[in-house]
């Protein structure tokens, strides 16, 4: 009995290092990466970006904390602490845009990193010895999901010049 609550905890710790660090990339990249981007392209995509950097921090970031914290795991960094960050990063946003990168540059890194996340999520997924983390894992793979697909349309829509409202 001690072998599996050993495994469990120990692959649940495993789990939420990786997903805490990689949401945390997600993060830094939907709220920090609009200020690399040409201004005359930014406002296609600020929206969006702003909106899917916004579920990465205050929702799957947020609850894998969350449940760090509740049940006794280490967890690299303070969320009240990462969230002064991030918003730093999303005034900062709004300074120093000359000189930028193509939207659709930005679009398809988001794609790439979604098509991650998602095999990410379905690799833990498969893990048994995490099954108290398994509603949070299911809430933020369909969350990627919708993100994917948002952003396919995205791409689809800057690259033909159509800015979605
Ligand atoms: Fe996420």
């Amino acid at each position: 009995m001690d072998d599996i609550q050993n495994k469990i905890e120990k692959n649940t710790q495993k789990v939420l290092n990786k997903l805490i660090s990689e949401e945390r990339i997600a993060v830094d990249f939907y709220l920090g990466s609009l200020s690399n981007i040409n201004p005359s392209q930014r406002y296609a995509i600020e929206e969006k970006f702003t909106k899917i950097g916004i579920d990465e921090k205050n929702d799957h970031l947020k609850k894998l904390i969350q449940f760090a914290n509740k049940f006794g795991y280490e967890v690299p960094f303070k969320y009240k602490d990462f969230e002064k960050y991030a918003s730093k990063k999303m005034v900062s946003k709004f300074n120093g845009l000359k000189n930028g990168e193509d939207a659709l540059y930005y679009i398809e890194k988001a794609i790439e990193s979604e098509k991650d996340a998602i095999n990410s999520y379905e690799e833990v997924m498969k893990d048994e010895y995490v099954f108290d983390l398994q509603p949070i894992i299911l809430n933020a793979y369909y969350d990627e999901i919708q993100h994917l697909q948002d952003l396919e349309l995205l791409y689809d829509c800057v690259a033909i010049g159509v800015v979605l409202k």
